[in-house]
């Protein structure tokens, strides 16, 4: 602030350095992604989350024993307590969504051991996909599956959602997704947890409100009407004069723009490939080519009517299309980003944790600093 006068508001943080992180780099300039040293295309279709939540948590990849020994603590913490599974039986009672049972469920899990962090964050990390598929399965009158210690994190979650043991390039795509999205700089639910936990708060706490963070449609929301405008589009011939509407009447094309990429999302060129060979094993490659000619019209579309804007495809495009092919419904997207995401946010906490500092930023005061008490029969409006 100079002399008194109002102080200049960087409004949505925007260029605003929160924090140091060896987790993640974005640069939105470049299209580059690096998840703790490795280009996302380098790690994504290569790692297990196993080892991913690892790379993150430990800043380095195990070696086979430590792998084995970090699978089965995770693989040991997957079953719920009872009373979260009461909690998620009375949210289908009343169809709640998925992503708010989820984030309901969260606070019940940590109980016990709040304020142990590691012990806490391998609760969640383990515990997300057991709340989301028992969830899923009672809002489609299924009973919730017990969790198979003998499959990995991904095989896992596919296989309780549905009860067969998925093929491994169903866990391949999964698996690439959940790396993909894994962390992602100062992202406005990371951003959250780090507030969180930096008054000393605990970690189910931070992942809780994170949540809130994540399920708005500008952040994690946004694949779910992604895949349900590629299907209202439905063929070819439409893709032009249906995109046109919709930017004529000043809407928003979801899976398009971000606050930080200016060229194309690198984490939608890795899901595209994921995807590609996800529909090429499961032929259906009407439905991958003709979100391939959407993207493209949107992109050019999008320049036209938003000219110097730099609106290019984001993760979420893919994302839908990739989850799609994986049989998840579309009320899964947000919550599956979530089972990925929780693994970057315990990784952030650890990171506040050790640099043991109030995040407390200021504002910039705009109202009047003169008023005079008026008694209630005496005010006019
Ligand atoms: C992600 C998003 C919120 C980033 O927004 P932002 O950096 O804050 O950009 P702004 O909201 O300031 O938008 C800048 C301009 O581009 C336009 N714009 C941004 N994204 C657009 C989109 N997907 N479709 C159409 N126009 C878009 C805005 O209307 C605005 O136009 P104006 O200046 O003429 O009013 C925004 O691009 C968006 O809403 N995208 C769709 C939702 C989505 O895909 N979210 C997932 C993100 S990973």
């Amino acid at each position: 602030m100079v002399n008194g006068s109002t102080p200049t508001v960087a409004d949505g943080l925007a260029g605003v350095v929160a924090a140091q992180t060896r987790l993640s780099s974005v640069d939105g300039e470049a299209g580059e992604l690096i998840i703790a040293g490795f280009p996302v295309a380098e790690l994504a279709s290569r790692a297990s989350f196993e080892e991913t939540v690892y790379l993150l948590w430990h800043d380095h990849l195990p070696s086979p024993g430590p792998l084995a020994a970090f699978r089965e603590e995770l693989a040991a913490c997957r079953d719920l307590p009872q009373v979260t599974l009461n909690l998620l039986q009375a949210a289908a009672s009343q169809k709640t969504a998925v992503i708010d049972a989820l984030r309901m469920a969260v606070n019940t899990l940590g109980l016990p051991a709040a304020h142990d962090s590691r012990q806490a964050a391998i609760r969640l990390v383990a515990a997300f996909p057991t709340i989301v598929t028992a969830y899923w399965r009672l809002l489609n009158q299924l009973e919730p599956l017990p969790a198979r210690p003998d499959l990995g994190h991904a095989a896992n979650y596919l296989y309780m959602l549905f009860g067969w043991e998925p093929e491994p390039e169903q866990v391949h795509g999964l698996e690439t997704y959940l790396n993909t999205v894994v962390d992602h700089g100062m992202n406005a639910s990371t951003f959250t947890a780090r507030v969180i936990i930096s008054t000393q708060s605990d970690m189910i706490s931070a992942v809780g409100g994170a949540l809130g963070a994540l399920k708005g449609p500008l952040h994690g929301g946004a694949p779910g009407p992604a895949l349900d405008m590629i299907f209202e589009i439905g063929d070819t011939a439409r893709v032009e004069p249906y995109l046109r509407r919709k930017l004529a009447a000043g809407e928003r094309l979801m899976g398009f723009g971000h606050r930080v990429y200016k060229v194309r999302d690198p984490r939608a060129e890795v899901l595209a490939a994921a995807a590609a060979r996800l529909y090429r094993s499961n032929n259906q490659q009407a439905l991958y080519q003709l979100a391939c000619q959407v993207e493209q019209m949107a992109v050019a579309l999008l320049a036209e009517y938003k000219p110097g804007r730099q609106l290019q495809t984001n993760v979420e495009f893919y994302t839908a299309l990739l989850l799609h092919g994986l049989g998840l419904t579309s009320d899964l997207f947000t919550p599956t980003f979530a089972i990925s995401r929780v693994a970057g946010w315990t990784a952030h906490c650890f990171e506040q944790q050790r640099l043991n500092r109030l995040i407390r930023p200021q504002s910039a005061y705009v109202g009047s600093k003169d008023r005079r008490w008026i008694p209630v029969e005496q005010r006019l409006n």
